[in-house]
């Protein structure tokens, strides 16, 4: 392939005529940035999951412009989904829900049902206003690298391998959105993210969360959703997660980290590790930084040398659930934990 082209704002009809071609397009989201195709069309599916060297058991996410396209790709829509989408599109909630005719085995990984997405991003939705078919998209990275959240992310796992980049700027919300299986009753957590489990709650009641949100798999018990089983975000040095209060995982992490180790630290710590490599992750007052900075620190140990890395661990509530459970993957749940047990 030649060189991948940088489109911009003045590109739309460029970007929708690959997407008609059955060409690649990485788009830009509020969450991460997407590697789109026509979700309507099986061949063009099948490049996203031989450039992304992803596994044919791990469905996409469809995109589209409105709650008018859920009666379009979806059946048996139940009114929480209405309710979700009334309260929090365009906007990182993705609702799994069973899937219309209309789209390919492919698509969907052969699963009856089909999750669906309204993202916020302005240049995505005049890409999608463009084409009339929903754009299936998975995090634009290869399988398991961190996700991507700026255009040099995306150049960097995938430059030379598609025909073209959405340049939308830096991604606001830098994590994957939130998945919420609605086929179920009560609704399920699947994958948390820039919209809180609080703020699901507050709309529909109770809503429970899959195990493996926070705890490994065990053999009895897969993640609901398939892609969240595959080793995920995870930097090419090992990554020790340290639990508990941060002044507690700084003490720890300061005994233990040697010469050649890196440490991914809140913005208060940053001067704790003088011998080690640190990156760091924002204020540990403020996870909206940390989830804007988590996927770029992770890819920038990559590129240094380090043989370990150590992270100091956000609080589990709010946007921080998402944090720890992207940190628990990329450590490969490797874990040690100082919280004090009640
Ligand atoms: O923010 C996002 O959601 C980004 C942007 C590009 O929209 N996309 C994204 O896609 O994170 P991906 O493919 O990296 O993650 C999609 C996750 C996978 O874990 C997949 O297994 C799950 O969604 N998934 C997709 N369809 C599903 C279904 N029908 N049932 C259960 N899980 C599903
Ligand atoms: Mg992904």
């Amino acid at each position: 392939m030649n060189q991948t082209e940088i489109l911009g704002a003045s590109d739309i009809a460029r970007a929708a005529a690959l997407l008609r071609a059955g060409e690649l397009v990485a788009i830009p989201t509020e969450t991460v940035y997407g590697l789109g195709a026509n979700a309507l069309d099986a061949h063009a599916v099948k490049k996203i999951f031989e450039v992304k060297g992803r596994p044919a058991d791990n469905p996409l996410i469809i995109h589209v412009l409105g709650t008018a396209d859920l009666d379009r790709w979806c059946r048996e829509i139940p009114a929480s989904a209405r309710l979700l989408a009334a309260r929090f599109w365009p906007g990182p909630v993705t609702m799994i829900l069973k899937k219309s005719p209309a789209i390919p085995a492919q698509t969907s990984a052969g699963l009856d049902t089909i999750a669906v997405r309204c993202p916020q991003t302005p240049l995505t939705r005049m890409l999608l206003a463009a084409v009339d078919f929903p754009i299936a998209a998975p995090s634009a990275n290869l399988s398991g690298r961190p996700s991507t959240t700026t255009l040099r992310h995306v150049l960097d796992d995938l430059s030379g391998k598609i025909p073209a980049v959405l340049d939308g700027g830096d991604c606001s919300v830098g994590l994957e959105s939130t998945i919420i299986d609605l086929t179920v009753q009560p609704p399920m957590l699947l994958r948390p993210g820039g919209i809180t489990l609080e703020q699901l709650r507050s709309v529909l009641g109770t809503v429970t969360v899959d195990p493996t949100v926070l705890h490994p798999p065990t053999s009895s018990q897969a993640p609901k959703a398939p892609g969240m089983k595959y080793r995920h975000y995870a930097p090419h040095a090992p990554l020790t997660l340290v639990k508990g209060t941060p002044s507690a995982s700084a003490a720890y992490i300061s005994a233990h980290c040697r010469p050649d180790c890196g440490v991914l630290c809140f913005e208060e710590y940053l001067s704790c590790f003088p011998s080690a490599q640190t990156i760091c992750m924002g204020s540990m007052q403020d996870e909206t930084a940390q989830a804007h900075l988590l996927f770029d620190a992770l890819r920038q140990f990559d590129e240094t040398d380090v043989q370990q890395i150590f992270a100091q661990c956000p609080a589990e509530q709010g946007l921080g659930l998402a944090l720890v459970n992207r940190l628990n993957k990329a450590a490969g749940f490797h874990i040690v934990n100082l919280e004090v047990k009640p």
